[in-house]
């Protein structure tokens, strides 16, 4: 499965890219409003920093628009994907996007029925928001579960994206489910790598080390 960052904070995005763990980045307009400086300006940067795919989002809500800003924003850079939304007018974006090879990912999807939709549309990913049909009393990897069996069925190539994740054992449930991709905010990649155990372990470990360290002066510590 693979792993993507749900952020534009250049900062988080570089720290978690140096470690090895990031596959690619997804933002959104309300990722972007947080961050300081022009928008373009962060899109581009991300771009350019990150070798896997980046999902950057149209604002437009007609489809010529939608494909008018898709194009630009291809522009940034080969690693583009183009988030478009799941509306009416978004499917008909996705048929010319993906008859011109522009790869995209359909976002706010809440439901097998649009991931269906998206897909038979050319979609190369749906984004199902778990987290927000989990804050209306839904359960949201209900809804995974039906889109990953449905696209089997049918042999369909479009990626299953699971996205608005709000705890590390969401992604435990995607793998196990057999999702593609999850994306993650970064506190919650940071709770993935982290267990008490293993801090204590460590702590032990070291402590043990210094007894016995003047016995190999040239390891560190
Ligand atoms: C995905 O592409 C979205 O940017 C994101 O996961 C939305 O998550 P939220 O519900 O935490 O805003």
């Amino acid at each position: 499965m693979k792993i993507f960052l749900d952020t534009a904070n250049v900062e988080s995005i570089r720290k978690y890219n140096d470690m090895g763990v990031l596959d690619g980045i997804t933002t959104n307009p309300t990722l972007l409003s947080k961050e300081q400086g022009p928008p373009e300006e962060i899109m581009k940067t991300i771009v350019s920093m990150v070798k896997g795919p980046v999902s950057l989002e149209v604002i437009g809500t007609e489809s010529v628009h939608m494909i008018e800003e898709a194009h630009y924003l291809k522009k940034y850079g080969q690693n583009v994907i183009v988030k478009i939304p799941m509306i009416p007018e978004g499917l008909k974006a996705l048929k010319t996007l993906s008859s011109e090879g522009i790869s995209t990912n359909v976002t706010l999807v809440f439901s097998a029925n649009q991931a269906l939709l998206a897909a038979k549309a050319g979609a190369t990913y749906v984004s199902p928001f778990i987290g927000r049909l989990d804050d209306i009393g839904h359960n949201g990897m209900a809804i995974v579960k039906s889109i990953v069996s449905i696209f089997r069925n049918y042999q369909l190539k479009t990626q299953v994206l699971v996205a608005s994740i709000r705890h590390p054992d969401h992604v435990v449930q995607a793998a196990e489910i057999g999702a593609d991709v999850v994306t993650l905010p970064p506190d919650i990649l940071g709770k993935m790598m982290k267990h008490p155990l293993t801090e204590k372990g460590l702590e032990a470990f070291l402590s043990d080390w210094e007894k016995i360290r003047n016995e190999s002066p040239r390891l560190t510590k």
